[in-house]
């Protein structure tokens, strides 16, 4: 097997390596890039789980999810724009302030302290 193709685990996505877990924030965020896609990327330690979501928020289109406070409505985990506070769930990515501004969510596995996000290609 060559080396690209152990990167790669069939199915409808592709896995790539994000960083180290050591690399993100306790409780935060960091911004991955991924091509011209900039992917948030958090450790919600509080529950130990990993999430991504698209790091563009689309109230006023600024890159800055990343940067966005974790919490959870009625157990829900989400993260509030650093901006104007509006949420989103982190699990389907729905808007949790009442608007039509969903964003994106992508799969997020851990193996030997590496951070794998999964992309459709
Ligand atoms: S830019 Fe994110 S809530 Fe306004």
């Amino acid at each position: 097997m060559m080396p690209e193709e152990q990167q790669k685990i069939p199915g409808p996505e592709q896995w790539f390596a994000a960083c180290r877990t050591e690399d993100v924030v306790l409780n935060g965020g960091v911004c991955v890039k991924y091509g011209d896609e900039q992917i948030a990327l958090f450790y919600f330690t509080r529950r130990n789980e990993w999430y991504a979501t698209q790091n563009l928020c689309p109230h006023k289109k600024q890159m800055a999810l990343s940067r966005g406070m974790l919490g959870t409505k009625n157990e829900e985990p989400k993260v509030a724009c650093p901006f104007h506070k509006k949420t989103f769930s982190l699990v389907t990515g729905e808007c949790l302030s009442g608007d039509e501004c969903d964003i994106k969510t992508y799969p997020v596995k851990v193996e030997d302290g590496i951070v794998f996000i999964g992309v459709n290609v």
